[in-house]
């Protein structure tokens, strides 16, 4: 039974239990009415408690029924009937009320929740909005400001936030069940509420406030289009009857949920936790970690050791000497003073965790550490000195990782004693706050230690994506064939700018070429050119990257480089780059064809997608998904378009279907 009926006195308590999320199914839906049918006809009944067993309450719809015919009793008509009991319910909210599940609560004449839930309408992030009344009720109990907060952004508020603001009547600060019969015995007394849906909304306090909220919101969600329809709801809810602006509500839900943005966003929802999904780690339980080792202090090694200090690991960082060591505590200190300034922690916890960190020059300090990370230069035979360093200090049995970008792991684990013990952990910069970390997995490693790893970034709350050794793994693997596509794009007719205007008009961040401006022209140059010999000389070369570094040309950092940086750093297009990028062309014989924005982002999403099909076929990734991920973690690839491997599937899609 997903839903019981038991009755304490004269209260009925409803208890869904359909673990492990307690979502909103067919049978979730049609237990609820029966539920209510049953205790409509229980003259001993006074008043009803609806409450979630498990660890969390109702947390919205089931999106495995998302692809399939909507079946009865459909959300929204239920949630009405609810709505029209003619005894009071109260909603006894612990875990996340959230989507579907905050919106049952809204329903209900009085909610509780315990201290530590959440509430929440996150509907948006899967370019959604929600679809059963959530948008046309939460303004008729919330000041608009906080419900268009809560509906547009798709932010949750926490229980003292939720009482704050009226979304909640209490705080249970005891027993939740308990404290929620208390709560229904006293609704049964009083008079019974008028339903959100027969009530008025809240005036609107600060008009100039709600418009300059919604025109950030809707600047901010550029091309999508959920956040848009969001804000359009809510207006709908402070201007129109409750009826008509469920209706429309109604009207927006489906249509949002055709839209091909949301089925990509609920592609990524998927593939993400899928991630972890691996099958030769299923039976494996992952080792215990509490101490973690950083060796290199740089940009790196003190943001990785920062990220470990903030999920609450003890941290020892090792330097090549006591100068480098307290530059690299330094930068440690820098990252966690920029997390107290933005408040994300507090004074306090700020001292403890500095006093949780500890900086050396001697691999002495790594004797106890469960895992040790080395980040140091990107060359082999430093990376192969610090191994040998590991292999005497740190404890035999300790997990050791390299965040090498472009190394061959396997030939770093091959020269330490232990090589199954081994994996790259390739963490993103900012380390503290990029998303992703591509485990790397070597030929020797233990599935034990793999397993670690994997724990290990869940536990940073981070993404991670297995990846096999080769150059660059998943994400700087595809990053350098459309970096290498926009190079020959340059030559075949575009300019840089041109080519950064139609990966911005695309969705991402940043175009390729201020990218390369704001890294620095000059590592990858030295790069290429310790390359150079051993270059396929069948392969296309551009020399306009180097002969911008021949001039002095670096990028941003020297005030030009694919642009000119004005005084204000902002990237101009530069003439100069434009003759020297024709002449470069004329010099190969290339005649110049214009492009327009999509024959470009036709080019760079192909080199994507071709650079993708060949990883899968090495192996190198388990699944397109998990390339999706990486491209949408690592580069900002914009998640409502779902990914350049889902984009080449939902072409295919296409192209069958103008076949048949
Ligand atoms: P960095 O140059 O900022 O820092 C390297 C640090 O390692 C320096 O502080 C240096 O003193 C220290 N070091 C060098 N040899 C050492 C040794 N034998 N023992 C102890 N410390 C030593 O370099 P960054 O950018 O932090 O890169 C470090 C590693 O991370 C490289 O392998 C790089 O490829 C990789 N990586 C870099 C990313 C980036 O965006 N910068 C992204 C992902 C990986």
């Amino acid at each position: 039974m997903v839903v019981r009926v038991s009755r304490h006195g004269s209260i009925a308590v409803v208890t869904v239990h359909n673990p492990p999320v307690n979502a909103a199914s067919q049978a979730v839906r049609q237990g609820l009415l029966d539920a209510l049918e049953r205790t409509e006809a229980d003259a001993y009944a006074k008043a009803v408690v609806l409450a979630c067993a498990g660890r969390t309450f109702i947390v919205g719809a089931d999106v495995r029924e998302f692809g399939k015919p909507p079946v009865k009793p459909h959300l929204p008509d239920l949630l009405a009937r609810i709505e029209c009991a003619s005894k009071p319910w109260v909603a006894a909210i612990h875990g996340s009320a959230l989507g579907g599940g905050l919106e049952a609560a809204l329903v209900c004449s009085h909610r509780i929740a315990t201290a530590s839930a959440i509430l929440g309408l996150p509907e948006v992030s899967l370019g959604l909005i929600p679809g059963a009344g959530g948008t046309a009720r939460l303004p008729r109990l919330v000041p608009a400001d906080k419900a268009l907060a809560m509906i547009a952004t798709g932010k949750p508020v926490t229980a003292s936030e939720a009482e704050k603001i009226g979304l909640i009547d209490a705080i249970a600060e005891g027993d939740l069940p308990e404290e929620a019969i208390a709560l229904a015995q006293r609704a049964a007394s009083e008079p019974l509420r008028t339903p959100l849906a027969q009530r008025a909304p809240l005036k609107v306090e600060d008009g100039a406030a709600f418009e300059a909220a919604a025109a950030k919101i809707e600047a901010k969600a550029g091309q999508q289009h959920a956040p848009r329809v969001a804000v359009r709801a809510v207006r709908n809810a402070l201007e129109l009857p409750a009826d008509a602006a469920l209706a429309a509500e109604r009207k927006a839900f489906l249509a949002l949920k055709a839209d091909p943005q949301s089925r990509a966003l609920r592609h990524v929802f998927f593939a993400e936790r899928a991630t972890t999904r691996i099958e030769r780690l299923k039976t494996v339980r992952p080792r215990f970690l509490r101490e973690v080792g950083v060796i290199g202090g740089g940009t790196m090694g003190a943001g990785i050791a920062a990220a470990c200090l903030l999920s609450g690991y003890s941290v020892t960082m090792v330097e090549r000497d006591s100068e480098a060591a307290s530059a690299g505590e330094g930068r440690v200190k820098n990252v966690l003073d920029g997390s107290l300034q933005r408040g994300l922690i507090s004074a306090s916890r700020h001292a403890s965790l500095l006093a949780g960190f500890n900086a050396s020059d001697g691999y002495d300090a790594l004797s106890s550490v469960d895992l040790a990370i080395e980040a140091v230069f990107e060359n082999m035979d430093v990376k192969k000195e610090v191994f040998a360093n590991l292999d005497a200090h740190a404890r035999p049995d300790s997990v050791l990782a390299t965040n090498t970008s472009y190394l061959d792991v396997n030939e770093i684990a091959n020269s330490s004693a232990r090589p199954d013990r081994v994996i790259g952990l390739h963490f993103f910069s900012p380390a503290h706050i990029m998303k992703l970390l591509e485990i790397v997995v070597t030929d020797a490693a233990s599935n034990e230690i793999l397993a670690t790893g994997v724990a290990f970034a869940k536990s940073l709350k981070k993404v991670p994506v297995l990846a096999g050794v080769c150059d660059g793994f998943i994400a700087n693997r595809i990053m350098s064939a459309y970096r290498r596509e926009a190079e020959c794009m340059l030559e075949d007719g575009a300019l840089p700018w041109e080519v950064d205007a139609a990966m911005t008009e695309f969705g991402l961040p940043m175009g390729l070429f201020q990218m390369q401006d704001l890294a620095g022209l000059d590592i990858s140059w030295a790069m290429r050119k310790q390359q150079a010999a051993t270059r396929d000389p069948d392969q296309r070369y551009v020399d306009i990257g180097d002969k911008l570094c021949e001039m002095g040309r670096f990028g941003r950092k020297t005030g030009r480089g694919y642009y000119l940086y004005g005084a204000t750093g902002h990237a101009i297009p530069d003439p100069e780059v434009e003759a020297l990028i024709l002449s470069e062309s004329a010099r190969k014989g290339i005649v110049r064809q214009r492009m327009t924005r999509g024959d470009i982002m036709a080019r760079i999403l192909e080199a994507m997608q071709t650079e993708g099909s060949a990883i899968l076929d090495e192996g190198i990734a388990r699944c397109g998904d998990d390339i999706d991920v990486v491209m949408i973690n690592a580069y900002g690839f914009p998640r409502w378009k779902g990914g350049p491997m889902f984009m080449k599937g939902q072409r295919r899609e296409l192209q069958g279907e103008r076949h048949e």
